[in-house]
């Protein structure tokens, strides 16, 4: 009884803050991939950072695996404030109208993670984040994973090869045409889906960096991966804008300061993350490893270039011009 008399009296001087106002700010992180991945463990990292840096003042909660919102709920939650982070594939903004993201899905345009990391942290990488702001969401970094192989229970060893299968692709009109470049028959799924679909055979196969083939069990269900690099999974980290910018500033200026190392440090597991799970892959026996040589990686190149084309107006003529410039990339 004393000592509260004694805290309301503390509380009257101003000398001690009312317990209830020092509630954390939460931002929970919402994403669909397992957590030992690039972006689960980068997810982890930023926790651990923002927490310790603001000394308990933000609480970050991470939901990894689809377990808040999935694939095609996520992007809605978060403009609703419902969820405050996200870290989608820069695969997933078409439906969000903002299609020039799908610069990044342009068959063998990045051939390098320095290729990727030179066009994220460059003008091309800050003038999509601006797309996103008359959309109530704010772009804080990019985070790479790696390059996508086509799996299927066939081999596949030529684009040819590919021809009549059901490939399930992230909600991108670009990633639509590489696969009618490949002969096959795209289908836009939910990454928490597609274990199950390649399972029961709604689709034959996908497009996968090995550590998500991996952590998401692909190769119980997938007998052959075909080395193709043909594309990249790249994300984007972003938040509720109205959220971010009601944060007092100096707790954004240490957020921010912890998401620039925990991007530094997901940039810096990301291949091998990849070169590890493709070894476990092979550990496992249960898929092959398919190895394209030189003379094979060309055919896919050349059967999927019509893509870049095909997509000059959806993704922007120009954009394509400066990230040609930035990687050196020669059709
Ligand atoms: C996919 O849907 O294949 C990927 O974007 C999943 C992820 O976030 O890596």
């Amino acid at each position: 009884m004393k000592v509260r008399l004694f805290i309301t009296a503390l509380c009257a001087l101003g000398l001690a803050a009312p317990v209830a106002a020092q509630q954390p700010i939460v931002i929970k992180f919402s994403h669909v991939v397992a957590v030992n991945t690039p972006k689960g463990k980068g997810a982890e990292y930023f926790k651990k950072l923002a927490e310790e840096r603001t000394n308990g003042k933000v609480k970050v909660e991470v939901y990894p695996n689809s377990s808040l919102f999935k694939d095609g709920e996520e992007m809605e939650a978060l403009q609703l404030g419902s969820v405050q982070m996200l870290a989608p594939s820069v695969s997933k903004f078409g439906p969000l109208g903002a299609r020039e993201f799908e610069i990044f899905d342009l068959p063998y345009i990045f051939e390098t993670y320095d290729d990727l990391h030179k066009v994220t942290d460059g003008p091309v990488g800050k003038a999509l984040f601006k797309k996103l702001e008359s959309k109530g969401i704010t772009g804080l970094a990019y985070w790479a994973n790696g390059f996508k192989d086509m799996s299927a229970n066939k081999p596949l060893r030529k684009p040819e090869d590919m021809k009549g299968l059901k490939m399930r692709i992230q909600s991108s009109k670009v990633l639509d045409s590489e696969m009618r470049a490949f002969g096959a028959l795209p289908q836009v799924m939910a990454f928490s889906e597609v274990y199950q679909a390649m399972q029961t055979g709604v689709v034959d196969g996908s497009e996968n960096p090995p550590s998500n083939f991996y952590t998401q069990k692909m190769h119980e269900v997938q007998k052959y991966l075909a080395m193709t690099d043909h594309g990249v999974i790249e994300y984007a980290v972003i938040v509720n804008k109205k959220f971010w910018d009601g944060l007092p500033p100096d707790i954004r200026t240490t957020l921010e300061g912890a998401m620039k190392d925990a991007t530094k440090y997901a940039d810096d597991i990301a291949k091998k993350e990849n070169d590890d799970a493709l070894a476990a892959v092979k550990a496992s026996g249960k898929t092959e490893i398919i190895v394209l040589t030189p003379e094979e990686k060309a055919a896919w190149k050349k059967a999927a270039i019509v893509v870049h084309k095909e997509n000059e107006s959806r993704v922007g003529k120009d954009t394509i011009e400066a990230v040609y410039k930035e990687t050196g990339f020669k059709p």
